[in-house]
Parts: C-alpha cells; sequence; structure tokens
C-alpha cells in the first residue's frame, strides 16, 4: 500500500521522527517486558563457543556493523571481522571455522551483501541476519534473521532503518554477554534499562532542531566538512558524513579523531567546518585533546555531545548539541540521529532533492 508523509515535507522528515517508534517496536520483539531479558529465537550455534564473528553490508548498514563490533567484542569478547559486502564477496579470506556470519540490511536485496551471504554460506559458515524486511531475498537465505521493525523506509537516504538495527545489535550483544559469560545478570540489566530508555531519549533529539538548523547554516557554506569522534562515536561520524554527501551533495568524510593528526589536520582551516561526535564518557577528554588540536589550527568546530559534556564543549565549539544524557553503550544511537538532522537541515539549505537524491538507487540490486 501507499506510504503517505503524514504532513511532513520529506519521507526523510517523517522517517527521522519515527526514530522513537521503530527503536520501541524492535525492543518490543527483542525484550521480554516481564523478565526484562533479551529474548532471541533459537540460533543456528552455540554462542557460548563461537569462535569468532564477521559482519558484512554496504553502506550506512556497514557502518551500523561497525558499531556492533564494537559493542560484541567489549561486551561480549566476541573477536570480530568486518569488512564491507563488496569487499568481503572476492577478497576469499581465511575464516575461522564455526565463526558465525552476520549480515545487516534494510532492503534484504543489496545485491554485493547477497553475494556476501552466499560466499559465507558456501564455506560453511552459519548466517544471522539483521534485516528490515523479513520475506526478502536475504531473510530467504538466512540461517536466522533479526527483523528490525521500522517499517517502510521510502527516502533513499537510510534512518530510521539505521537505529532500528543498532538496537537488534544491541539485544545481540547483550544475548552474547550472558551466554559467553561476560555480562553478569546486574550488568544485563544495567544495558537493558539504557535501551528501554532510549524511546524517551530519542524523541528528545528533536527539541534540539532548531539548533541544529543554525549549525547547518555552517555546513551549508562549506565545500568539505570533516566528521571527527572515537569509539563507537567513530562510525558515528561516518554516518554523518555519508548522510550528508547522499543529500546535500557536500564533500564529507569521516576520521577516527586521533588518527587527524595522521594526515586530515593540514586541511583544517576557517573553511573546513568540523563535526564532532563526542559523547560524554571514556573516550571524552581523548577526543576533547584533539578538538582543541584542530580549534588551535583555525578550525571551526560543531559539536554533537550530551547535557554532560556541553559546558566544556561549549568554551570551545561554535556550536554545541547538548543531546539527552543516556548511558555510554547507547550513546551512538542518540549522536545518530543529530548528525541525520544535520544532513537534513542542509539538505533543506541547499534545496536538493532530498528524498531522490542524484544517481543513487533506494535498493543497489546491481554489483
Ligand atoms: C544509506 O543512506 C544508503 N542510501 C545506503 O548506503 C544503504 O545503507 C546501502 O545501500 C545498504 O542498503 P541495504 O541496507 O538495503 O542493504
Amino acid at each position: 500500500g501507499a506510504v503517505g508523509k503524514d504532513g511532513y515535507r520529506h519521507y526523510m522528515e517523517k522517517e527521522l521522527h519515527e526514530h522513537p517508534l521503530v527503536i520501541g517496536q524492535t525492543l518490543q520483539r527483542m525484550v521480554d517486558p516481564a523478565t526484562r531479558k533479551v529474548v532471541l529465537p533459537p540460533l543456528p550455534c552455540d554462542l557460548a563457543t563461537i569462535p569468532r564473528g564477521v559482519i558484512t553490508a554496504c553502506g550506512s548498514a556497514y557502518y551500523a556493523g561497525m558499531i556492533g563490533r564494537y559493542w560484541l567484542e567489549e561486551i561480549a569478547r566476541l573477536p570480530i571481522d568486518i569488512d564491507v559486502a563488496s569487499e568481503l564477496r572476492y577478497r576469499n579470506p581465511p575464516l575461522t571455522p564455526g565463526s558465525l556470519g552476520m549480515l545487516i540490511s534494510q532492503s534484504g536485496e543489496t545485491a554485493d551483501t547477497l553475494a556476501a551471504l552466499r560466499a559465507l554460506k558456501a564455506i560453511g559458515l552459519p548466517v544471522l541476519s539483521v534485516l528490515n524486511a523479513e520475506h526478502s531475498t536475504m531473510a530467504r537465505e538466512s540461517d536466522l534473521v533479526l527483523g528490525t521493525v521500522a517499517g517502510p523506509e521510502i527516502s533513499v537516504a537510510s534512518t530510521k532503518a539505521f537505529t532500528a538495527q543498532l538496537t537488534v545489535l544491541a539485544c545481540l550483544t547483550i544475548a552474547m554477554g550472558r551466554a559467553r559469560g561476560t555480562l553478569d545478570e546486574a550488568g544485563e540489566d544495567e544495558l537493558v534499562t539504557a535501551l528501554l530508555d532510549l524511546p524517551g531519549k530519542a524523541a528528545e533529539v528533536f527539541s534540539h532542531q532548531a539548533d541544529i538548523r543554525k549549525m547547518a547554516g555552517i555546513v551549508a557554506e562549506a565545500r568539505d566538512v570533516l566528521y571527527l569522534g572515537r569509539g563507537s562515536a567513530y562510525p558515528v561520524a561516518m554516518e554523518g558524513a555519508l548522510k550528508l554527501k547522499e543529500i546535500s551533495y557536500i564533500h564529507a568524510e569521516a576520521y577516527a579523531a586521533g588518527e587527524m593528526k595522521h594526515g586530515p589536520i593540514s586541511l583544517i582551516d576557517r573553511t573546513v567546518p568540523i563535526v564532532a561526535t563526542i559523547p560524554s564518557g571514556p573516550l571524552f577528554e581523548k577526543t576533547l585533546s584533539n578538538l582543541q588540536e584542530a580549534k588551535a589550527r583555525g578550525g571551526r568546530l560543531l559539536a554533537f555531545t550530551d547535557e554532560a559534556g556541553a559546558e566544556r564543549l561549549s568554551a570551545i565549539a561554535e556550536h554545541t548539541i547538548a543531546l539527552p544524557e543516556v548511558h555510554p553503550f547507547v550513546t551512538p544511537v542518540i549522536q545518530t540521529i543529530g548528525v541525520q538532522i544535520l544532513a537534513y537541515e542542509t539538505a533543506l539549505l541547499k534545496g536538493t532533492d532530498v528524498d531522490q537524491p542524484r544517481n543513487l538507487a533506494k535498493s543497489v540490486t546491481v554489483e
């Protein structure tokens, strides 16, 4: 059936506003309300004993996978190999027997991801897929599907599917941590609480939309934009840069903040704004000192932080967005909504075709 815009200017705007809803719906599917435990369907492998995981996807789904890697390695102590599907499919990597293949896709039809799925299956790995389209080709060919309950996504630029993917990956991490004995009951409860808190916090992000629009005024004037983040905020920076490129046609590049001094720092001047994804938490001070270096070289800083980090950032940044404070585990979800809104507001200023950017297809079914 036809999906309308419900009074929003674009599908992308409508879908941005659906973040709280789809995170909540996806959690409802994965967390038992009575026990507050993550419940997974029967798995094609034993989570307690798998030696490694391999994650593959394309585009935004790949960035979701990168965040998943940070979580699975740090919390469940599962070593992860990750690669974009177009590389993995031809690389013939020496994957450890017994590893779990994991792929992520909104459409379930992306040609490269499907080919990677088949390559993983061909070498005998079980494949778990995080899919929004539960009746897709990938769904049929996977051993297990974990559904993202995001509903149809019409905008070519992915938004709500991404946070739904993160929600599933976060739940998978919790279940893995429990199975592997790296997460005790109190730890699990703490992380589940953080997830259940997310829909409300995600809704609060929109109270910053007018401030993000001011930030967009600077971004829209630029030819190049640098995005910086560390840890799980680094793939968020990549997602922000991709979204900006896709819909505003402004060149953007994301760097791990600690890598800046190894090259991109030579780009920095007043004309290249720096968008920082810097939530409070264990990597805050490290990222802050990278931003101070950039500032010292004349860089204009635009910061996405949270309430706890806002004062420190305001001292150096031209614009600081104090996103709602959440448990450090789930900061990438909240930060993502911020950078996606920035891309949207910038595209509005540029007057581009937000929902149908040039040269792009919603689902890339050719190689
Ligand atoms: C994101 O905004 C994109 N348009 C694109 O990168 C997308 O995420 C990628 O093509 C993967 O699509 P899929 O999730 O349907 O496999």
